[in-house]
């Protein structure tokens, strides 16, 4: 049984790495072959130095500054030759990027059943976030197992008339990930991460989504700016996304600021262990909007919706959108309010229990072996 793997960016392999592995331990009749687009290509190949995915093909797509069009279309024409000449049993999808949708088709071209992993998220607005909406409804719509996160999930594809066979409610397999790194000790080798949030209360800051791109970016970094110049007792660490259209705002507002760290996108596990020793996060990324609330962390998330309502509707994230007053005034009530972090500050799991990827394996498994 040939079960490809595709992914191309950053989360997707974050949040594939613990399917790989449930594959590879769940029967010997079950070949995984790993294959990457490279939609990112320093942010994957991290990834996938991080949890030693071994990787079968490569398409190798990224270029500066690429178009929808282009990944789309580059995606689509390479993976439909390797599935032509290769002929997998099936193939599985992550999430709601350009390379889900392009493979998804690629897929359904050829008749090749699809598996869509983290399926039904949904905001119902069709250019926020822009274009992942979008992507993940078409997805969904050709796959032939979904699998959801949640209940809430499960709920949105049913109300979409999708059949409720081909629907399993797994957990998020991003928590697997993340609970398998955050209980292991960790030291960090560079001294700046080792100190960061010992003498000053730290947030940690990203910011990527294409629909942000401008003044709703401008806003964002403008709000940080004034925080940070407010309050001398906090420090901000800012991974800075590779999008150009991420580095040029940042330098307007943010670059050269004292108790501003910019740095390079982290490698995941010292990323999650920033996570776990900081005060507060703020955020428009999806990923970390479902591990904090795993590491009880609040978080301001800085969008005007979100297909991830499990954290808002448990007290633990709050939507500040990408807008200049409500994300100053509701990150200073949270610096200022003991009571109010507290009561945000609380564990809670709503995306996963850790044991996602293997829920699928099986699954999959069963599901082929009939
Ligand atoms: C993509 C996904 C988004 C996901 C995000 C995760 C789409 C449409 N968007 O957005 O859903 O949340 O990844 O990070 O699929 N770049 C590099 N090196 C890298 C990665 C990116 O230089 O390793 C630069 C390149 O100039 C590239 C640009 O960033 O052209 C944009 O990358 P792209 O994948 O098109 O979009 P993202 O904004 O990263
Ligand atoms: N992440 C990381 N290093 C960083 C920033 C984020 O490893 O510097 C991880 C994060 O923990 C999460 C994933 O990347 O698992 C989220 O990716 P991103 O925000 O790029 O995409 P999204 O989840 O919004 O699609």
């Amino acid at each position: 049984m040939n079960i490809w793997v595709i992914m191309g960016t950053r989360p997707e392999a974050i949040k594939m790495a613990p399917v790989v592995q449930a594959l590879q331990d769940v029967s010997d009749e079950v070949q995984v072959k790993v294959c990457l687009t490279a939609q990112h290509r320093e942010l994957l190949d991290q990834v996938i130095r991080s949890f030693h995915l071994p990787v079968e093909y490569d398409l190798n797509i990224m270029t500066p500054g690429q178009t929808l069009v282009e990944i789309t279309s580059r995606v689509l024409e390479r993976l439909s030759k390797l599935f032509s000449e290769n002929k997998p049993d099936a193939i599985l999808v992550h999430g709601d990027t350009t390379t889900t949708l392009s493979a998804g088709l690629a897929g359904y071209y050829q008749q090749i059943p699809i598996g869509h992993v983290e399926a039904g998220l949904r905001t119902y607005d069709k250019y926020h976030p822009f274009p992942e909406e979008m992507n993940r409804r078409l997805v969904d719509a050709m796959s032939d197992f979904l699998y959801a996160p949640t209940e809430q999930a499960k709920k949105n594809l049913l109300s979409e008339n999708i059949e409720e066979h081909k629907i399993v409610v797994t957990g998020n397999t991003g928590i697997d990930a993340l609970l398998y790194i955050a209980q292991k000790p960790y030291t960090f080798e560079n001294s700046l991460l080792e100190a960061l949030g010992k003498d000053r209360r730290l947030i940690v800051l990203t910011a990527h989504r294409r629909e942000s791109f401008g003044k709703p970016m401008d806003e964002i970094f403008h709000a940080v700016s004034d925080l940070i110049d407010k309050n001398d007792d906090i420090e901000i660490l800012f991974p800075v996304h590779p999008n150009p259209n991420v580095t040029a705002s940042v330098k307007q507002y943010l670059q050269g600021k004292e108790r501003v760290h910019l740095v390079s996108p982290m490698e995941y596990v010292p990323f999650v262990h920033i996570l776990k020793k900081c005060y507060l996060i703020l955020t428009d990324s999806g990923g970390i909007q479902e591990e904090a609330p795993s590491l009880g962390k609040p978080v301001l998330v800085l969008r005007d919706v979100t297909e991830r309502p499990e954290a808002v509707q448990a007290g633990t994230a709050l939507l500040v959108g990408p807008h200049y007053e409500r994300i100053l005034d509701t990150a200073q009530k949270l610096l200022d309010d003991k009571e109010m972090y507290q009561n945000m500050a609380n564990k809670i799991n709503p995306y996963g229990d850790g044991k996602s990827g293997k829920r699928i394996a099986e699954h999959l498994l069963k599901t082929l072996s009939r």
